[in-house]
């Protein structure tokens, strides 16, 4: 997820594109870059966010009418001056800007250093720079030709905006699995990651659609495949203000990162787990697979949401891999003085990579001779660097303080690393292990079909939105499930919710229970679905109100309880991921109907890089 604009036209490009990439730093921020043809073709390019770039530039040459600029989410190359966009090719030739990830990059990097290229950075994108430039030097071909030469021997998803040295009186953009959009005004293109940059220009605008290319000169647009077959362009006009379409059209970045998750759970599979070969392959962590395989015992250490993501694990470790986890809140585990052995493997899980706690836990189990890996969102975060290997999530930039996307891609992660390791070890039968692969490349369309009822998750919601007390329970994989979504609640709303193991209930809480009383329940069809009803009936007998994530087409429960959020039928090891959608969107909806301020709830911060 990073943020690209583009400009050819009359005016002076530069406060166009920087301006542009202001708009856009939500999609990314962790370095930034422009290129622009004047007189010469200068590129200019730092870590740090548009702001740093445009002091770096205050006493360079940024004159010229034809540019482009970059703001960087780093998935290959820990941001830094040389891994931020733009990137040039080894003889000048092309300058490349790029959103998204080329899977097959190491395979085309081993190839183009063979041919004699140099890389400067560790980056995907500059793998394609060089593959244009390679294309282009065997001579014959045109710009646009090296570029659609090149795009159809990737795999993976771009969007990326190509200059040309010989060729500089023209932009080259292209997109597969990225969003571009091309921006119409008077003698003068843009194109960007979404309309933001563009909207205050012209209103006009041309959506590339995958395998699109358009070459941009300041009075001709022709847009054709990468095949090199004609497309008629489809002018479109956006009506959005520019105030909503910073969040993409959503009213708060934590509901435009909840409706992000088929393509971010999607982006946490991607070139890790294939259907079509039956294999999961996390290339972080082979270094390590056998210190991993051979563990007597992993430990998990979070905060947060991303605690709850680590119980999750415990159950998918312990079921598949059949090896015994314990999953600690890194806070405690710090100062608890732990029995750790060196043969243990612990696993810290963090969105930000930043959180103080866990990097106290890592610093302390290293110390003790453990092996550490990290399952982090952030590339190039400390507890990416501090970790020996690890698993990113790649699930772009989470702005909103309450954790939605980055809960979901973490599973995800989980969830194939214990498929692999299991593998790896034999715990698995082969047919369950294919089985739930081909479900899990599933998961990303049901989390579709479950976001397609947020109205009803809505008119729920407007029910309870007084209630002064919620109790979340669930059992087995759904137990975490239960304690995040009572964390969502009350993080963004303020209304004291809690989750519990359901057959628990009766040890306490159920003294709690009354008519004043939502009860949410995850009862999907799991191997205690009977035991889950029990609980239902037992919270029915004392007259408390019940909202049940079922299975859908569940025809039991809907008899008993006052409503049911229903989920696509998955493999309970699969559900949780699913189960946590309905939660989100019914926090998410109490919360705005409670006036709460969703992106930013009050005593909270999005990193606790604080003790
Ligand atoms: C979750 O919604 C909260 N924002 C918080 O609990 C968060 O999960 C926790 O602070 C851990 O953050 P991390 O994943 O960045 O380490
Ligand atoms: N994969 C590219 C990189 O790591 C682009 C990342 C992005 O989309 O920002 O630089």
């Amino acid at each position: 997820m990073c943020g690209i604009v583009g400009y050819i036209g009359d005016k002076q490009a530069f406060p166009i594109l920087i301006k542009g990439l202001k708009r856009l730093e939500y999609r990314g921020y962790d370095s930034a870059g422009i290129a622009i043809i004047g007189e010469e073709t200068n590129t200019f390019k730092i870590k740090g966010k548009v702001s740093d770039l445009e002091n770096f530039v205050v006493n360079e040459d940024t004159s010229g009418n034809i540019g482009m600029g970059h703001t960087r989410w780093a998935t290959h190359g820990e941001p830094n001056n040389d891994n931020a966009h733009p990137h040039t090719s080894t003889h000048g030739k092309f300058i490349v800007i790029h959103n998204g990830i080329i899977e097959n990059y190491s395979t085309l990097k081993e190839s183009l250093l063979e041919k004699g290229y140099s890389f400067k950075s560790e980056t995907d994108t500059e793998v394609l720079a060089n593959l244009i430039e390679y294309f282009y030097l065997k001579g014959g071909v045109t710009a646009e030709e090296a570029v659609r030469f090149a795009l159809q021997k990737v795999s993976g998803a771009y969007a990326l905006v190509v200059l040309s040295h010989d060729e500089d009186d023209k932009l080259i953009a292209a997109r597969k699995g990225s969003p571009l959009v091309i921006g119409i005004g008077d003698h003068e293109y843009y194109v960007a990651s979404d309309a933001t940059p563009i909207v205050e220009h012209t209103k006009s605008v041309i959506y590339l659609n995958d395998f699109d290319i358009a070459i941009l000169k300041k009075n001709e647009l022709s847009l054709k495949t990468i095949k090199n077959i004609k497309i008629t362009p489809k002018i479109q006009k956006i009506d959005l203000e520019i105030s909503s379409i910073e969040k993409g059209g959503f009213d708060h970045f934590m509901l435009k990162e909840i409706f992000e998750q088929p393509e971010t759970v999607l982006n946490t599979i991607r070139g890790r787990v294939s259907a079509e070969t039956k294999t999961i392959q996390h290339g972080g962590i082979l270094s390590v697979l056998p210190q991993i395989v051979n563990a007597k015992r992993l430990i998990i250490i979070a905060c947060g949401t991303s605690w709850h993501a680590g119980l999750v694990g415990e159950y998918l470790f312990e079921e598949f891999a059949r090896v015994p986890v314990e999953v600690e809140y890194a806070s405690e585990f710090r100062y608890r003085n732990p029995v750790l052995y060196k043969d243990d493997v612990v696993i810290a899980i963090s969105q930000s990579g930043e959180t103080a706690d866990t990097l106290a836990g890592i610093r302390l189990a290293q110390d003790a001779g453990a092996l550490v890996i990290g399952i982090c969102n952030v590339v190039g975060s400390s507890i990416a660097r501090e970790t020996t290997a690890g698993i990113y999530t790649y699930a772009g930039p989470e702005i909103g303080v309450a954790s939605t996307k980055a809960f979901t891609s973490q599973v995800t992660a989980l969830t194939s690393l214990s498929l692999m390791i299991a593998k790896e070890k034999n715990t698995i039968e082969q047919s369950l292990y294919e089985n739930l692969i081909s479900e899990l490349v599933e998961i990303p369309s049901k989390i579709e079909l479950i976001l397609q009822q947020n109205e009803k998750f809505r008119a729920i919601a407007a029910m309870y939105k007084d209630a002064e007390n919620f109790l979340y329970l669930g059992r087995g994989f759904f137990f975490p499930v239960a304690l995040e979504g009572a964390l969502k609640l009350k993080e963004i709303s303020y209304i004291h919710a809690e989750g519990y193991p359901a057959a628990e209930m009766k040890h306490g809480p159920i003294a709690l229970i009354d008519k004043k009383m939502p009860v949410v329940v995850i009862a999907a069809k799991d191997k205690s679905y009977d035991k889950i009803v029990s609980n239902i009936q037992e919270v029915k007998a004392r007259k408390g109100i019940v909202i049940a994530v079922v299975t859908q087409g569940d025809t039991v429960i809907r008899k008993m309880a006052d409503h049911v959020l229903e989920i696509p039928k998955s493999h309970e090891a699969l559900a949780a991921i699913l189960a946590v959608i309905p939660l989100q969107l019914l926090s998410y909806h109490i919360a705005v109907m409670r006036d709460c301020n969703i992106d930013q709830p009050r005593n909270l911060a999005k990193s606790v890089t604080v003790e």
